[in-house]
């Protein structure tokens, strides 16, 4: 089965359960048609993959299989040449983490909130006179990518273009390698400009940071923290909203027992992880992992969404998620999410602020999923709502 076919499915619970029953916790997979590698389903052995890099590497060089260049893949698995910690093992790993996790760590909360409202309410106001919008392309997507570029310190301007460029990088249409060139001379530029005049924001504290060899490093590590943090929030923000909007528990405010935006977040990071195939581990030796045999080279999927659900440990309780963190949906091990934090503020302030708002109702119940073989969103979220009226902007003359 590819991956793609796997996160489009209309039921992909019971796809992982099928496959889990077939092959036990580890599945053969193809990543893209032609492309193979094992899916891992299992709870422990996905643990076991994230937390021991000496045999399941970071580093692409390990992989055994040669991409045809009009390969999907590329942006994600096989990024010749870059240099940050994402592609990164062991203690050149640990180099290139430290100043990420410093600069995460320094951030200020308050300040970042402000910044993260202002751009919802920005967004909210471009289309609330109208009464219906696609929450997806007309909100989620871009909150989350103006949040992520306004911590690094972008204006909405360089926001904007940085975000036509990822989404060419991961596939979406255009030219997948000028779009990653033109991404990283924004980054560049930027970086320059911030040696100059340094701000209080996340490129400012990279670009102190003594890790880093040189320039290349900074740009790459930047792009690649833009960059996952865009589909993941998206995808948070998107199924969030979908429950809020769908689920009864959440939906009957007039029962008196509505369940709250924190409890939907964590149910939709358990239930429906942003990204349900975590992009991969590559074997260093032959080695068995739960029954299968894996050999050196084999690229290896952690299935988050298939692991948080596996009966072997999560209890049929429906109670069980609501303020319990202890699913894989961030990683473990060296790897994990430097940005819970900020992640889950952007989140919450991006659902709050549309909710607070506006009375939204899902126009459509039925879901196409955008195609990915890595997450799982819908591709559109149409909603209706009472229309605001215009406020006028100029001042009352006096
Ligand atoms: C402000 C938003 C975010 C930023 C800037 C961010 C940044 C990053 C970075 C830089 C890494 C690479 C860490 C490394 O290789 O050592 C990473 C890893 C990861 N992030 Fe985030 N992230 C964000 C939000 C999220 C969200 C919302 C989720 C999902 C709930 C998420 C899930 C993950 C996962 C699963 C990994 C582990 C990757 C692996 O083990 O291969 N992130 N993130």
């Amino acid at each position: 089965m590819a991956l793609v076919d796997l996160t489009g499915t209309e039921d992909m619970a019971a796809a992982l359960r099928e496959l889990q029953d077939h092959w036990g916790p580890v599945a053969p997979v193809d990543l893209e048609p032609g492309v193979p590698g094992w899916l891992v389903l299992g709870h422990a052995e996905v643990m076991e993959v994230m937390r021991t890099e000496s045999v399941f590497a970071r580093n692409p060089r390990h992989w055994k299989e040669q991409l045809p260049r009009e390969s999907s893949l590329h942006a994600i698995l096989s990024p010749a040449g870059r240099r940050a910690l994402y592609y990164a093992d062991g203690p050149d790993h640990r180099r290139l983490r430290l100043p990420v996790d410093e600069a995460f760590a320094g951030i200020d909360e308050a300040r970042t909130a402000a910044l993260v409202r202002g751009v919802c309410s920005r967004l909210i106001d471009s289309f609330s006179a109208q009464g219906q919008a696609d929450l997806i392309g007309g909100y989620a997507a871009a909150v989350s990518f103006l949040a992520v570029s306004g911590m690094f310190g972008f204006d909405d301007k360089q926001g904007i273009a940085l975000l036509r460029c990822a989404s060419e990088v991961f596939g979406h249409g255009g030219d997948p390698v000028a779009a990653l060139a033109t991404m990283d001379q924004i980054v560049l530029d930027h970086v320059l400009a911030t040696r100059e005049a340094p701000g209080q924001d996340l490129t400012a504290s990279f670009v102190a940071h003594p890790n880093f060899q040189d320039d290349t490093e900074i740009v790459h590590s930047m792009v690649v923290a833009i960059c996952a943090a865009n589909e993941m929030l998206v995808t948070w923000i998107a199924a969030t909203l979908r429950r809020m909007l769908t689920d009864p528990r959440y939906t009957g405010r007039v029962t008196g027992v509505r369940r709250g935006l924190d409890d939907a977040m964590d149910e939709t990071l358990w239930r429906e992880p942003p990204v349900a195939n975590l992009p991969a581990r590559y074997a260093v030796t032959d080695c068995t992992l739960g029954s299968a045999h894996i050999r050196a080279g084999d690229a290896i999927v952690m299935g988050l969404a298939a692991a948080n659900n596996d009966p072997r440990v999560r209890p049929a309780d429906d109670l069980f998620e609501a303020g319990n963190r202890s699913h894989l949906s961030f990683g473990v091990g060296p790897h994990a999410c430097p940005a819970r934090r900020p992640g889950r503020l952007v989140v919450k302030i991006a659902v709050e602020s549309l909710m607070e708002r506006l009375d939204l109702r899902l126009s459509d119940p039925d879901v196409t999923w955008a195609p990915s073989p890595w997450s799982r969103y819908p591709a559109v979220l149409p909603v209706t709502f009472t229309p605001e009226r215009q406020v006028a902007r100029t001042p009352a003359r006096a």
